[in-house]
């Protein structure tokens, strides 16, 4: 049971309990105590379709404007490519590079209760350092920043608007080790930084993934690293082209992830 200004003694058992709170303009301390709890990110029931919708309900809850920021985008790729198919719209409005534009808000994301299964399964300890590669609106680093506060999230994505967007909530909630920076993974300047975790969820063409695939194999040569891949493409690569990697965890049921380390960890 949750103590909020605006709704003293909150239950967060069923999606209806998740629309009462979207249904109002919560004050910043009802979010960000929203934000620091557990029960908030786990959808109330395991299936797909429930977790999109409760995830879907936590963006509102929390005042991400992901709806009208997508529309933007669509309605900007249309100028090109009025008729669509939507498959051609991100690449045609950013320099040829796949950002998913037109395409379903939550398909386009990881649910947040699936955020939730991963970092807990991950056991983060203090002070270790997630990247997410193609980080949309960063949901993992609203999961890291609300529950693991001694955690540092960096998360890359070419969509300045979903940067921009994605820095906005963490800034108003105060998660000030987590940040999003806009950067074309594919730039031939960009060198992958250090870092414990790395999250993949497929999000751009092979050469793309597999590239940065090669500047993880030279990470995990100096150090421990812990790679979690959702999304078919991704992990028909590794099992292809990077024997490199072990699968150390396979998600069960409705997860759609999986969890591989370098093999000499
Ligand atoms: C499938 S989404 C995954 C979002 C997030 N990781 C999640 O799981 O919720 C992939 C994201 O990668 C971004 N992306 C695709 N190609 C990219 C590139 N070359 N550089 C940076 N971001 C890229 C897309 O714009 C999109 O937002």
């Amino acid at each position: 049971m949750l103590q909020l200004e605006f709704f003293p003694r909150t239950e967060l058992k069923s999606l209806l309990d998740f629309q009462r709170l979207g249904s109002s303009q919560l004050p910043l301390s009802d979010r960000k105590r929203l934000a620091n709890s557990v029960e908030f990110y786990q959808s109330p029931k395991a299936n797909d379709i429930i977790r999109r919708q409760h995830a879907d309900l936590v963006d509102k809850i929390l005042g991400l404007r992901l709806r009208y920021i997508e529309e933007m985008l669509v309605a900007e790729a249309q100028g090109f490519e009025p008729e669509g198919p939507h498959e051609t719209w991100g690449p045609s409005i950013h320099s040829g590079i796949q950002t998913w534009v037109g395409l379903d808000l939550q398909t386009l994301q990881t649910p947040y209760s699936e955020c939730l299964r991963i970092v807990q399964l991950l056991r983060l300890r203090p002070y270790q350092h997630v990247i997410d590669l193609g980080a949309a609106y960063g949901r993992m680093g609203i999961v890291i920043g609300g529950l693991y506060p001694k955690n540092s999230f960096q998360g890359y994505e070419y969509v300045q608007a979903r940067v921009d967007e994605g820095n906005r909530i963490y800034s108003e909630l105060g998660f000030s080790r987590c940040h999003l920076d806009q950067q074309d993974l594919f730039d031939p300047a960009f060198a992958l930084p250090d870092a414990d975790i790395y999250f993949i969820y497929d999000y751009g063409q092979v050469e793309h993934i597999d590239r940065n695939l090669r500047q993880l194999e030279a990470i995990a040569c100096k150090r421990p690293v812990k790679v979690v891949v959702r999304g078919k493409f991704t992990k028909q690569i590794i099992a292809d082209r990077h024997a490199w990697l072990q699968l150390k965890y396979e998600g069960r049921l409705e997860e759609f992830f999986s969890v591989y380390t370098a093999y000499n960890a």
